[in-house]
């Protein structure tokens, strides 16, 4: 009899690389503590040796992937990128989300390639704008979020002010794990609520901060002597938490419904390796992702997995793009022949890179849940599916509405073929939107960060030789639109043609000036849909 379950040697040991990869992103608002944290936790994995080296690459100082004059110029990353690092016994993929003015598309498209996420909260400041717009793509895909509350060293919201802040503004309720005692100049340490462990805080120790006291309960007289008069105050925060608080319950935590909070302060690496030896046993191994035809299993023999990313001009003279692949399922093996379905053709990887903390290496294999890099002569799109056969498409990378808006003119007419040719490679990269407007011959682009405007005008100049700049735009929203009713669509494209534009793929796209027009025509319209984001054709 045959069995259902395949045990062959080679499923076996893919089955152990899933197990124990874990791929994430880190999403904060800007100077929350990402970068710190990042530093602390490639530490821990021994994927750095120096504290500083993270933050000097965001700083500048010292650029891993400084392709760009704009990059150097602004010290900052443009470019956001992969961290491979180990940890016990699992292997960590942390893909960098941009937070910062560099805040992109890219920083949306990143967090459809994760499995979970670590949000950074600034203790002074609760929750703040750029983490709300981040969850919110992180609730398109339910992905399980851990929560960090930074910065317990300074004087900051009281600590139920902000877990009430995130379950109200972000909606995810709040399992504490931990438990701060005082803050700022009383910081006293952290109490973990379920090992029953004392931390003491100790300012301005780095590498590696593990001493955790074991206690019988909170209850334990070390504590007295440990926290003097502060004890008191713990013993009533936990005897309140025991009452109110949602104790910790790993389906809702995977369904993305609850989040489990750390307290801590990354800069003093505290509270750090428990916030890291927490993530890799509770957060998910690579999940099983949807395609147009069929949810794919990260445990399938067939090699598959799609691009979320395209970086350009790694290696300026060669014009070089890198396009960043997920694995999803299968083993892949360097000089693999996949099918790039979108364009029906086989290719050859023949010199897949991976990415570790401070370089690039060729890969010889990589699984379900690893990110590769491919070199890519202007064939593929963001979105793109590769796999060893099965035509497959995944869906699930979409556009994202752009908030910032440009209309692009030439600063000499000769170059309009180029500018099209340019605009159009652009686009299908991912760095910017691309939009004609219905009723005028001008392209207008479209962004999620103002940052890509900037690389745009780079670009062009750089790659295809054209000047060109932008003349702002009166519109400060776009939604996709669409209709089952063909009348009702027609008789809305007639009255709002002014704000109707085609996107790159053609989809008709409505442009708004104003976000109370927006919601006005959102009313008039009910048999309309306008939609927020886009799969990739
Ligand atoms: P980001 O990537 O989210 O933008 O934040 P980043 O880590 O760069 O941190 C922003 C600022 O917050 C930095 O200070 C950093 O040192 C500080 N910071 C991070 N974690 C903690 C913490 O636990 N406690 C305190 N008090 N500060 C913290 P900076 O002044 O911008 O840079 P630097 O002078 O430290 O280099």
């Amino acid at each position: 009899m045959e069995s259902a379950v395949d045990i062959s040697p080679k499923n076996r040991s893919n089955h152990a690389q899933i197990e124990r990869r874990r791929t994430f992103g880190i999403i904060s608002h800007p100077d929350a503590g990402k970068t710190t944290l990042t530093e602390k936790l490639l530490l821990f994995g021994g994927a750095i040796q120096m504290a500083g080296s993270v933050k000097a690459r965001k700083t500048g100082l010292h650029t891993i992937s400084d392709w760009m004059a704009i990059e150097k110029e602004r010290g900052i990353s443009v470019t956001s990128s992969v961290m491979k690092f180990n940890y016990r016994d699992y292997e960590i993929n942390l893909l960098d989300t941009p937070g910062h003015q560099d805040f992109s598309e890219d920083t949306y498209r990143v967090l459809t390639a994760v499995d979970s996420a670590v949000m950074v909260i600034d203790s002074v400041k609760g929750v703040e704008p750029q983490t709300r717009k981040l969850m919110e793509v992180c609730r398109m895909r339910n992905t399980p979020i851990l929560t960090f509350i930074n910065k317990l060293d300074r004087e900051g919201m009281p600590p139920l002010d902000i877990l009430a802040d995130i379950e109200e503004t972000l909606q995810i309720e709040c399992a504490p794990m931990s438990w701060p005692v005082g803050m700022g100049k009383s910081f006293k340490g952290i109490y973990n609520l379920y090992r029953k462990e004392m931390a003491l805080f100790k300012p301005g120790r780095d590498y590696p901060a593990n001493d955790m006291i074991t206690l019988h309960d909170v209850g334990d007289p070390l504590l007295d002597e440990m926290l003097g008069s502060q004890v008191d105050e713990l013993r009533e925060n936990v005897a309140l938490l025991e009452e109110a608080a949602s104790p910790f319950n790993l389906r809702d935590f995977l369904k993305g419904s609850q989040t489990p909070v750390f307290f801590g302060s990354a800069v003093n690496n505290f509270g750090v390796r428990e916030l890291l030896d927490t993530f890799v046993e509770i957060a998910p191994a690579p999940l099983p992702r949807p395609t147009t035809t069929r949810m794919v299993s990260p445990g399938e023999d067939a090699f598959s997995g799609f691009v979320f990313k395209i970086q350009a001009n790694m290696d300026p003279a060669h014009r070089d793009r890198l396009a960043f692949m997920r694995v999803c399922s299968g083993c892949f093996i360097r000089g693999m022949r996949v099918r790039h379905h979108r364009i029906g053709k086989d290719v050859l990887i023949s010199n897949p890179i991976i990415f570790m903390a401070q370089e690039r290496e060729t890969v010889d294999r990589a699984w379900p849940g690893d990110i590769i890099g491919i070199h890519n002569h202007g064939t593929i799109k963001i979105g793109d599916t590769f796999s060893e056969k099965e035509p497959l498409k995944y869906i699930g990378i979409p556009n994202f509405a752009p908030e910032h808006f440009r209309r692009v003119r030439l600063k000499t007419a000769l170059k309009s073929k180029q500018l099209q040719k340019g605009l159009v490679q652009l686009a299908e990269e991912g760095a910017v939107q691309l939009f004609r407007p219905v009723m005028e011959s001008a392209f207008i682009l479209g962004a999620v960060g103002i940052l890509q405007f900037d690389v745009v005008i780079a670009r062009l100049k750089a790659e295809y030789g054209v000047d060109a700049a932008y003349e702002t735009v009166g519109y400060v929203a776009a939604r996709w639109v669409g209709s089952d009713d063909k009348k009702r669509l027609a008789d809305f494209e007639k009255m709002n043609r002014t704000n109707l534009a085609l996107d790159l793929d053609g989809n008709l796209t409505y442009l708004a000036a104003s976000e109370f027009r927006l919601e006005r025509v959102v009313k008039e319209w009910p048999e309309i849909t306008f939609m927020r984001t886009r799969e990739h054709d």
